[in-house]
């Protein structure tokens, strides 16, 4: 009898970490592998993300991200995210700023009507 076919290794390309208190989302983390980026990835992660956590309330979502970081903010920008803030000297490697980042699902409502 032949083995069962042994189970392919898992990779991970990409993750999202955030967490829902109360009405907000907190954005802690999105990375895709540098070999799958550009490939729409991130922003699938992001909008499944955004969605689950407005299905749990969520009104307000918030993030921090480097100035130098065009990527990054071209997709934030994509999806709608204002700069409401820069957090001084927040990243402890570059010393660099953080800028701060919100996107309000009232606005998306309000200009639906
Ligand atoms: C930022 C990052 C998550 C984007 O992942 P990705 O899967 O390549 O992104 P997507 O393919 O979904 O791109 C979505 C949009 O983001 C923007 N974007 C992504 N990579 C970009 C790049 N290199 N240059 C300019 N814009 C870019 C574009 O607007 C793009 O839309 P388009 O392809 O229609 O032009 C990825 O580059 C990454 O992991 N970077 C390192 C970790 C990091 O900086 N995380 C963010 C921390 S705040």
């Amino acid at each position: 009898m032949a083995a069962p076919p042994r189970p392919r290794p898992r990779q991970i390309w990409g993750y999202l970490v955030f967490w829902v208190v109360a009405d907000e989302m907190h954005i802690l983390n999105l990375a895709v592998h540098p070999q799958q980026r550009r490939r729409g990835l991130a922003r699938r992660l992001l909008s499944e993300g955004m969605g689950h956590a407005r299905s749990l309330g969520a009104r307000v979502a918030w993030l921090e991200v480097r100035p130098s970081n065009d990527p990054a903010r071209a997709l934030y920008h994509s999806f709608g995210f204002q700069e409401v803030g820069r957090r001084p000297r927040y990243y402890d490697d570059t010393q660099e700023d953080a800028l701060l980042l919100a996107y309000y699902w009232e606005e998306e409502r309000d200009s639906d009507q």
